[in-house]
């Protein structure tokens, strides 16, 4: 019985530890996701594509600022597979990409 206890403790910790390492995304990564799903409309910068603002008739907010920093990488998370006002949901992500993606939104940060 106390080897069986001990071995359900080991085990919760490594998933425990693993889902930590999940969390935080791969900036790097994340970059060519960025290039590939996100920067027609916001820009390799963050600043947002002025042509596409005009003509979607939106504010594209820059991704470094304050408004969307201060957003959790949950929230943040949301905005990508769901969409938000303007915004399309982006489909053909996983999980790790969107954290990924998130991360290096992380880096535009002023
Ligand atoms: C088709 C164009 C388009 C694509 C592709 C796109 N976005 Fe957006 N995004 C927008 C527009 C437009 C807004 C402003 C929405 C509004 O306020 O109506 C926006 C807003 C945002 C915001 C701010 C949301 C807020 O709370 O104000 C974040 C963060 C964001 N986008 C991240 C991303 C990421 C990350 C990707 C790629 C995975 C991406 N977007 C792809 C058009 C796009």
């Amino acid at each position: 019985m106390k080897t069986l206890t001990k071995t359900i403790e080991t085990l919760m910790i490594v998933f425990l530890l693993a889902a930590v390492a999940n969390a935080a995304g791969d900036a790097k990564a994340g970059k060519a996701i960025f290039t590939q799903h996100c920067a027609n409309c916001h820009m390799a910068d963050g600043t947002g594509n002025p042509k596409l603002a005009a003509m979607m008739h939106v504010t594209i907010p820059h991704l470094g600022s304050p408004t969307v920093q201060k957003q959790s990488d949950a929230q943040l998370e949301q905005v990508v597979k769901n969409g938000k006002a303007k915004m399309p949901p982006i489909h053909g992500l996983t999980d790790t990409q969107v954290d990924d993606v998130i991360a290096y939104v992380r880096t535009f940060k002023k």
